[in-house]
């Protein structure tokens, strides 16, 4: 069905109705569109702009139709061109000309945008609670090798040693910055459109802010043009999204490293592993490389659509329905690569030893030299100069660091004694970085158990806003 046709004297073209028609995209928007719906048609009798008794009938049908949508028995149709006129056809079939009521005041302009802000503030809250969820399994992770040294990198070159668990832990911090971000998101979006009409309004008096209540939302539209055209929160959805997809990238790419022969820290379990069709010995960490590869489409859609938004006229124009494939592409991707990629990290194990082993490759403990120098108060230049002596002399020798003998040492610096080897231990270079936020293990012990306490926290309001939007669906 299409809602217009009154002043055409000929039917679109088949070409025209294939390129118009959404309904097969945007049909995942049905149960938003029927509770919208519902709170149209509740302004529509509150203030007597509607029948009360075909209120009530309206009303019973929509509720019905929420059943047989949810159960699959109603559905769309070839000759739906999009989810509001397939809805609308439901509502005529059960009531005949009174199902068309719900038009007054009300354009799909105004509708669509509120539909989409409910299917994105839905989908988004299970988005934020499959993060949380990745994020416990990586502090958990953390949290079992907090005491297990390993080779820190800059330039995948070794650097400094590291508590392994405080690598872990890193990538936690990257998600509670998406999960600020999906907060703040849905603050800005909590913004119902419904009364802006086609662009300007309505005459009817339709109390934008009663409807806005109604759906949930904490405000209406200030300007009813913006109301129709604004889809920054589709935009900043899908750049929340690249984001977390880049997040999950840098996962992917460091398990994908240090699963490989050449690492062989990371002991991927087998059923988060896939085999090769002719190498019988392969185990390649397929999820790991998906994850980084569909980091790809997520921000692509961006793109695309930020796109289509630019300089584009204000109030609705049709490009507008090109919104929707990108957001729901981006919602499914995550939906696929975050459960995934959770059950990855909490049952990957790691080769203790051998990270213990490589710690001090490299001589990573150059650094420790240097800093026990500026401890005596050498300046910090010169005492990078004598520890990059100790290096090349090392180097020259094939000793490492700790096998420089006390005349040596002081020949490269009156101020380097011998004591310094009591520096050049792994342990001993880990338990000194005890700046906040840095990677002595009591102080990683310690930020592992602030970010689960927050993890935590963080799922419990997730959890509540949850019911509270399955309360108002189902009201
Ligand atoms: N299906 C359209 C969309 O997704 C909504 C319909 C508005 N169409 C119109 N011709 N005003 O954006």
């Amino acid at each position: 069905m299409v809602l217009w046709g009154g002043r055409f004297a000929q039917g679109p073209e088949a070409s025209a109705i294939a390129l118009s028609r959404s309904v097969h995209f945007d049909w995942r928007l049905a149960p938003y569109d029927l509770r919208s719906s519902m709170a149209h048609l509740a302004i529509l009798k509150k203030n007597g702009l509607i029948q009360l008794t075909d209120a009530d009938v309206i009303l019973k049908a929509l509720k019905e139709l929420a059943t047989e949508v949810s159960v699959g028995s109603f559905h769309a149709i070839e000759s739906d061109e999009d989810v509001h006129s397939a809805l609308e056809r439901g509502l005529t079939e059960k009531l005949g000309t009174v199902g068309g009521a719900l038009r007054a005041g009300r354009s799909r302009n105004d509708q669509v945008t509120t539909d989409l802000r409910l299917f994105s503030i839905d989908h988004m809250l299970e988005i934020a609670f499959c993060i949380t969820t990745l994020q416990s399994a990586i502090l958990e992770k953390a949290a079992e090798y907090v005491n297990d040294p390993a080779p820190g990198f800059t330039h995948i070159q070794h650097a400094q040693p590291v508590s392994f668990g405080h690598e872990l832990a890193k990538h936690a911090q990257a998600f509670a910055r998406d999960l600020d971000r999906i907060d703040d998101w849905l603050s800005r979006t909590s913004v119902s459109s419904l009364g802006a009409g086609a662009l300007a309004g309505s005459s009817l008096d339709l109390e934008p802010i009663f409807t806005a209540k109604n759906l949930g939302f904490a405000s209406s539209f200030a300007n009813s043009i913006d109301a129709v055209s604004d889809r920054d929160y589709v935009a900043e959805a899908l750049f929340i999204f690249a984001m977390i997809g880049n997040h999950l990238s840098r996962i992917g790419e460091e398990w994908t490293i240090w699963s490989s022969q050449e690492f062989a820290w990371a002991k991927v379990a087998d059923a988060y592993s896939t085999g090769s069709s002719i190498m019988p010995q392969k185990k390649n960490p397929d999820m790991a490389e998906l994850a980084r590869g569909k980091s790809g489409r997520l921000v692509g859609n961006l793109v695309s659509v930020l796109t289509m938004l630019k300089g584009l006229p204000f109030a609705y124009n049709r490009d507008l329905q090109e919104d929707k494939e990108p957001l729901f592409d981006s919602f499914d991707t995550l939906f696929l690569v975050l459960p995934a990629i959770s059950g990855m990290v909490a049952t990957t194990d790691f080769d203790r030893e051998k990270m213990a082993q490589a710690a001090p490759m490299g001589f990573s403990l150059a650094t420790e030299i240097a800093d026990y120098l500026a401890k005596k108060h050498v300046p910090f230049a010169s005492a990078h100069e004598a520890a990059g002596k100790c290096v090349a002399l090392c180097e020259s020798s094939s000793r490492e660091l700790h096998e420089l003998t006390d005349v040596e040492f002081l020949a490269i610096h009156p101020e380097l004694d011998g004591r310094v080897r009591d520096v050049l231990t792994v342990d001993g270079a880990l338990n000194s970085r005890t700046t906040a936020g840095g990677t002595a293990p009591a102080l990683v012990a310690q930020q592992i158990k602030v970010a689960l306490a927050e993890n935590m926290e963080t799922q419990q309001e997730i959890a509540s806003k949850r019911q509270a939007f399955s309360e108002m669906m189902s009201a």
